[in-house]
């Protein structure tokens, strides 16, 4: 089973968590778009769903294979979001972000009683970090926030460069509210933690991808099929 077959069998299995009246945060990413486009199937046949989704490009797929949307201005409290991920440690934290949607995707993240992430098995890491950390950022001040973001990256323990990421046109990549992204290459991250409430101090950054006690539960998916991790109970939110 090849990479996207997995993406899909993650995916499949989450669309069977999904039960009739739900109210879904639908996130962005390849994995994520076969979740989206696997519950189309199900809505076609009568399930009665409703979903927010993360971005735009989330709402254009949605749009177009025909999931019901709505706003989290008109429903403010979800059942549950589906989403993808860059990185996945043992107590279910995350790197997201990899797609840009960071921002949109912790905020409807944040207003689900339960967040589930669907991934291949390479995702599965012992520490996070390898994976560039995106952290979206304001353009204005971006020198001396990229500033303070490596000192605080530093004082966590994890010092690396970080740089701003470039769009397909050669210039810097826009997220969906107008932002910049910052990809900070740290290697590893001891502290998640720490480095998650410095980061949340800066004011240039908007929001950073780490997601530390919001998944309950991964569904990953590999050659020998799907297992699904649940988060440890002493994870802290
Ligand atoms: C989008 O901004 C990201 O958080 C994605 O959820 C993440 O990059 C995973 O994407 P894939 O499912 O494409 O790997």
């Amino acid at each position: 089973m090849d990479i996207e077959a997995q993406k899909r069998q993650a995916a499949a299995v989450a669309v069977e968590w999904v039960k009739p009246g739900m109210k879904l945060g639908l996130g962005t990413g390849s994995t994520a778009k076969h979740f989206v486009e696997l519950l189309a199937e199900r809505v076609h046949k009568g399930l009665n769903v409703v979903g927010v989704p993360t971005s735009e490009v989330t709402r254009a797929l949605a749009e177009k294979v025909g999931v019901p949307l709505t706003t989290l201005d008109e429903t403010p409290a979800l059942d549950m979001t589906i989403d993808g991920a860059d990185e996945i440690g043992p107590d279910l934290s995350l790197i997201k972000g990899g797609g840009g949607a960071l921002l949109r995707e912790k905020i409807v993240a944040a207003a689900s009683t339960r967040m589930v992430v669907i991934a291949d098995e390479s995702k599965w890491v012992t520490a996070l970090g390898a994976f560039p950390l995106p952290i979206e950022v304001m353009p204005f001040g971006l020198a001396a926030t990229r500033r303070a973001v490596e000192a605080a990256c530093a004082a966590a323990g994890c010092p690396g460069p970080s740089a701003v990421r470039q769009g397909k046109d050669g210039h810097a990549f826009v997220t969906d509210g107008g932002h910049w992204i910052l990809d900070a290459r740290l290697g590893r991250i001891p502290d998640p933690v720490t480095l998650s409430a410095k980061l949340s101090q800066i004011p240039g950054v908007v929001e950073h991808g780490l997601f530390i006690g919001m998944a309950q539960a991964a569904i990953l998916a590999g050659p020998a099929g799907a297992r699904v991790v649940e988060r440890p109970q002493r994870a802290q939110s």
